[in-house]
């Protein structure tokens, strides 16, 4: 039994105060303010109101994007390298449909972003081929309710799918810039279920554990204890393992012990920190 996560950190820019040098501002008086104050806190929340009511809209800009979110692409790759290689789950599709990769990568391979095939994203790092995203994703069976644990953040790709799929997820990333940069992209596409931070994910997330899901997107040699241990009953952990010759290992906690499953060949860069040394 599998289930779903979603959610991201943000750094607000404080504002400063500036010194003025120009002539003096106009001045009101107070009633005029008030007025003013009260018209304002009147009027937008029924504008909002009105919004929502005539749009639907949601404030996930992945849902809000008309053309210029490059949706028949998706549509297209969905079609032949996704549901044409095999994969069923609706949601899973739908998730794959609705993520804009192309605002996940850099500028220079953004015209790649529908090929499945990785890209890199800078620091000798990538993010992963569409296929295996979902393969992965779908492998874990997410629920709408659960809470997931995702090691090796990259540039956000795969935690905005999850996002799209799950309550909360948690991300973690060993390049602190790539932490960073991942979780402004994911606030600014309005994944608020997603919460990004920047270390060494071999020992998981403690704070957070226990997860019904854990996703690893980059190989160690051997299956994370640590990670193991945070798994919640009935949770599932897919995980890319070995040096050159890896494969997938899907492993689920049930009341007798671990069963783990060995899914799919794979090549990913290496889990890098703790992992190495043990
Ligand atoms: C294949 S990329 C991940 C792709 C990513 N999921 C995406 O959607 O873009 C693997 C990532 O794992 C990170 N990584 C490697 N070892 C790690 C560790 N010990 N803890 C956290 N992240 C790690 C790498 O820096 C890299 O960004």
């Amino acid at each position: 039994m599998l289930k779903q996560p979603a959610g991201i950190m943000l750094l607000s820019e404080g504002r400063r105060g500036r010194t003025r040098t120009g002539p003096p501002p106009p001045s009101y008086d107070d009633n005029t303010v008030n007025q003013a104050l009260s018209f304002f806190l009147l009027a937008l929340p029924l504008a909002v109101a009105s919004h929502w009511m005539l749009c639907g809209c949601s404030t996930r800009r992945s849902e809000a994007a008309g053309d210029g979110g490059r949706r028949a692409e998706r549509d297209a790759i969905v079609a032949s390298s996704i549901e044409g290689r095999g994969i069923r789950d609706p949601r899973v599709l739908a998730a794959m449909r609705a993520v804009e990769r192309h605002r996940f990568v850099p500028e220079g391979v953004r015209s790649q972003a529908y090929e499945d095939r990785a890209l890199p994203i800078g620091f000798r790092q990538t993010i992963s081929q569409p296929y295996v995203v979902a393969f992965m994703t779908e492998a874990l069976e997410l629920e709408p309710h659960e809470r997931v644990l995702e090691v090796g953040t990259g540039s956000g790709y795969q935690a905005a799918v999850l996002a799209e799929l799950v309550a909360e997820v948690y991300s973690i990333e060993i390049v602190a810039e790539l932490a960073e940069r991942a979780g402004r992209t994911l606030a600014e596409l309005g994944y608020d279920n997603v919460e990004v931070r920047a270390g060494d994910g071999y020992r998981g997330w403690p704070e957070h554990a226990p997860f019904d899901a854990i996703i690893v997107t980059a190989a160690p040699d051997h299956v994370p204890p640590a990670l193991v241990e945070q798994l919640a009953m009935g949770g599932r952990m897919i995980v890319p393992v070995g040096d050159r010759n890896q494969e997938l290992v899907l492993l689920e906690r049930t009341t007798t012990g671990l069963d783990e499953r060995r899914v799919l060949p794979v090549r990913f860069v290496p889990m890098t920190g703790e992992a190495e040394k043990r």
